[in-house]
């Protein structure tokens, strides 16, 4: 090879090579994206907080996600409203207002439980009445938590009570043969996992505002391990995933499967909690179908069960 020959090939291969890394890491950013810190609060691509601490997905599988409390009021595309207007709008006025509001939680409001709060005997009863005038203990974890396949969610694993998971993979298969496609966004999460969860939504957005969406530890179904958050589609975590097919598809039939909807819309005075058309919490079969039969929030269908307290 000439002297020229080998400069030419030195020119040509670094170039060669800048561009061949710049698009691999392109390519790797752009796939993970969703899953950035940067990305946590953006409105429009919330993305699950747990995948800050991704190297420890491995070991812990209680991967959690809730939403920013400025979408609860994103309008519902299919209602006539006089009052729309635009969803980024409505946004952006709302992300304005919490970012004013939002003030370091003091370590201690977000952990002590009140004291009048009702301290939940036994966290396995499927019928557990967790809100937020009663509280799961810290130490209470199911015994009986299995790992959600990963078709459900090929990013990070997750764990549901074994019956919860049973059931959760006959409405799965329901939904494919429905053409809906599903994802699990969040399931178990324990107390600490939620304590830590509640306290970043609180530092960001103010404790009360926080508190409308994301449950303080102790009071959250997620830590009972039958709750799930569903999501697969571009409305994920706000109130339009209600009207995606994958939301009204859950809303018809997940009581079939035994899971009821949490959080209805415009229940937030029962609840507590904003609209959030993709947390669904297994209660069994009956339970759900008398549920849904009843018209009640499962608040208040929870209510009407024997509940023991300690
Ligand atoms: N998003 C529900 C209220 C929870 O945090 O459990
Ligand atoms: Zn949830």
């Amino acid at each position: 090879m000439s002297g020229k020959q080998r400069k030419n090939k030195a020119v040509f291969s670094r170039p060669a090579l800048a561009a061949f890394i710049l698009i691999i890491t392109g390519a790797v950013f752009l796939y993970f994206w969703p899953e950035f810190p940067g990305q946590v609060w953006t409105v429009t691509d919330y993305a699950d907080p747990e995948a800050i601490e991704e190297e420890d997905l491995s070991k812990e599988d209680d991967a959690g996600e809730e939403p920013p409390a400025d979408l609860e009021d994103v309008n519902d595309p299919f209602e006539d409203r006089d009052d729309h207007e635009e969803p980024q709008e409505k946004a952006e006025e709302q992300e304005d207002k919490v970012k004013e509001e939002a003030v370091e939680p003091a370590e201690e409001e977000l952990t002590t439980p009140d004291k009048d709060l009702k301290v939940i005997s036994d966290g396995d009863c499927l019928l557990a009445l967790v809100t937020k005038e009663t509280t799961l203990k810290e130490d209470y974890a199911p015994v009986d938590l299995e790992a959600i396949p990963s078709y459900m969610n090929p990013s990070y694993s997750m764990r549901l009570r074994s019956e919860a998971l049973e059931h959760l993979e006959k409405l799965w298969k329901a939904a494919n043969e429905d053409g809906v496609t599903l994802s699990i966004r969040s399931a178990y999460r324990s107390y600490e996992t939620q304590k830590q969860l509640f306290k970043d939504y609180a530092s960001r957005h103010g404790e009360e505002e926080a508190n409308r969406f994301s449950a303080r530890p102790g009071q959250s179904e997620h830590q009972l391990g039958t709750a799930v958050d569903f999501g697969g589609t571009d409305a994920d975590f706000t109130a339009r995933f209600g009207q995606t097919k994958q939301g009204r598809w859950l809303a018809k039939n997940a009581h079939k499967y035994g899971f009821a909807l949490s959080y209805p819309r415009d229940k937030e005075s029962i609840t507590g909690y904003i609209y959030e058309p993709w947390h669904f919490r297994y209660i069994g079969v009956d339970h759900a179908r008398q549920w849904k039969q009843s018209g009640l929030t499962l608040k208040e269908y929870l209510e009407k069960q024997p509940q023991e307290f300690e």
